[in-house]
């Protein structure tokens, strides 16, 4: 027997992850000085001061020794910016790191997962790696999640998890919370749903939004990785109902967050007024890109998040290559579950970054 024989088919069904493509790669590939990269949602304007000031000043004797598997700093950080009881929360090693773990609580092999499309593409790989049935449910034209839909599909179906991404990547639209509430209120005693709000903190709303939704079955979560620019410390943190909690906590890691992570995330969550000024900017240059890129004939959507999701007058691979070519990367979503292929996700990045998206951007449609 080949040791690639034990692998579990789930696994071996599955296509190899494709990274996008890195800024050192583009530069390489075209020969260009100047490369610009619009496409993992990630935040131009860096981390907070006081963060990056905790990290450095961490006690190098420490490292040899296991983290906190509660770190209280942090959760009493949580609750604060939250609003969120720290006797109710999690946290992991990102936001995918938590999605992990309900996974491992929740769903068996041939069990049945819940998505509107289209989000998110890490679900659908934990999915996969799961061996979960997917069933995928159309939004609304405006990208919301169709809530009739969802509740024929949860008594037709019967998934064990609904996962709701709000503001939802790609398409950058945030649920009302009137319809999250209708479909954790359908769903209970049904199935848990799991509502994503990586892109929280850039949506109207502020970080209470949802403090309300108290039922059993419903699980929030966040991360440090987009408002509070921290993606290379991995944190991620949820709220959860108290009898779920208890179950979680028995299939976690048992030392999810590293002490490094732990104690710049803390100092991130209460500069308040380092987060104001990441967001503001985001939303200033969000509204000023999207009017551009509408006047140069692109469709661009709403969005609550950090990025814009767009139309192309041609098809996005051809888009996304051309705005390569001229250094400028941006994603690319046709391949997408539930997308179109003229549809592409672009980042915001600093004034700058974004002139430049723009000039290329113009240059490729009047090419
Ligand atoms: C909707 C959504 N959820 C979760 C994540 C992952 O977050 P983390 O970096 O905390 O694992 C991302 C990252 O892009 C995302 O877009």
């Amino acid at each position: 027997m080949r040791t690639v024989d034990l692998v579990r088919d789930c696994i071996k069904r599955m296509e190899p992850y494709k990274p996008g493509k890195s800024v050192e790669y583009v530069k390489r590939k075209y020969g260009l000085k100047k490369v610009v990269k619009l496409a993992s949602n990630e935040n131009p304007y860096g981390p907070s001061p006081k963060a990056v000031k905790a990290l450095k000043s961490v006690d190098p004797t420490k490292l040899s020794v296991y983290p906190e598997t509660f770190p209280e700093p942090l959760l009493e950080a949580i609750e604060e910016h939250t609003g969120w009881e720290k006797e109710k929360v999690v946290v992991g090693a990102g936001l995918d790191g938590i999605l992990e773990t309900t996974f491992r609580v929740l769903v068996s092999e041939g069990d049945k997962v819940l998505l509107p499309v289209p989000t998110y593409p890490y679900y659908h790989t934990i999915m996969s790696v799961f061996g979960a049935k997917g069933v995928f449910v159309e939004r609304n034209s405006d990208f919301s999640v169709n809530v009739e839909s969802v509740f024929e599909s949860v008594d037709r179906e019967r998934p064990k998890l609904v996962v709701i991404c709000s503001p939802n990547n790609p398409t950058g639209n945030a649920e009302r919370k009137d319809d999250v509430r209708a479909i954790v209120e359908f769903c209970e005693g049904k199935c848990v749903v799991f509502i994503d709000e990586a892109y929280g903190e850039f949506a109207d709303y502020d970080g209470k939004s949802l403090k309300d939704i108290e039922e059993e079955n419903v699980i929030i979560g966040r991360t440090l990785s987009k408002a509070f620019a921290l993606a290379s410390l991995r944190v991620g943190y949820a709220v959860m109902g108290e009898e779920l909690r208890k179950e979680y906590l028995k299939a976690t890691t048992p030392f999810p967050v590293t002490t490094p992570s732990y104690i710049a995330a803390s100092e991130a969550l209460r500069d308040r007024e380092h987060l104001n000024f990441v967001v503001k900017s985001i939303v200033e240059e969000k509204n000023r890109v999207s009017k551009e890129l509408e006047k140069m004939g692109l469709k661009v959507y709403d969005s609550s998040a950090n990025f814009v999701f767009a139309e192309t007058p041609m098809k996005a691979k051809y888009f996304v290559e051309e705005l390569m070519k001229r250094g400028v990367i941006v994603r690319d979503c046709s391949a997408f579950c539930g997308c179109r292929e003229n549809q592409v996700r672009i980042s915001i990045g600093r004034k700058e970054d974004n002139d430049f998206l723009l000039e290329v951007v113009r240059d490729v449609l009047s090419f």
